[in-house]
């Protein structure tokens, strides 16, 4: 039973290894870290296209798009999750960088705050679609998504530039 689950481990390991090999930014992240961090800038981008086809009249490929966005971004952040786990987390990124401890952790909390609320805001905006409609409350509940997008966006860009850049 411990072989099997040993080997197991291996497998997963070498299938995910290229995860943690060196990233494409030229930076001191792995490669994970610089896919969800280009993904994660891209985002405000996506939702505003999405949010285009509404003002445009078009409201099946506004809807589609918000569903896919959203599907695709919680997909992301438990890729990002998976990687983070197996590396150590938040202290293991920290060892090389020149920054402060505190203020990065400081930082990290604003982020994963914003990040939160708007995960929240964001799954509302969508599963609660039809009722914020008949409110005229969806727009409104819309331009908020796409702030909280926006602020995890450049939060999370943020927290890469502490621990891989400075
Ligand atoms: C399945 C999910 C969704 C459906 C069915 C849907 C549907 C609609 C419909 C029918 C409208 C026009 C009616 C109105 O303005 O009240 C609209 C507008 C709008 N939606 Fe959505 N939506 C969805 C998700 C989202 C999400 C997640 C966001 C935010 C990121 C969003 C942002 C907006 C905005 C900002 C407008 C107003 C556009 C304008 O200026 O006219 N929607 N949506």
């Amino acid at each position: 039973m411990l072989t099997f689950k040993k080997e197991k481990a291996k497998k997963l390991n070498s299938n995910f290894g290229y995860m943690f090999e060196t990233g494409f930014f030229g930076t001191r992240a792995p490669f994970f870290m610089d896919l969800v961090t280009l993904i994660v800038s891209l985002l405000p981008f996506l939702v505003a296209v999405a949010i285009y086809f509404a003002k445009d009249k078009r409201y099946k490929i506004h809807a589609y798009l918000q569903i896919a966005i959203f599907a695709f971004s919680v997909i992301v952040l438990f890729y990002f999750e998976y990687g983070v786990r197996v590396i150590g987390g938040f202290d293991t990124f920290m060892q090389n960088s020149g920054v402060s401890h505190n203020y990065a952790f400081i930082v990290l909390i604003f982020h994963i705050v914003i990040s939160v609320i708007t995960l929240i805001i964001w799954s509302t905006a969508i599963f609660a679609a039809k009722k914020l409609i008949m409110l005229k409350r969806h727009k409104n509940m819309g331009l908020i998504t796409f702030t909280g997008v926006s602020l995890t966006s450049l939060t999370g860009i943020w927290v890469y530039f502490l621990m891989f850049i400075f």
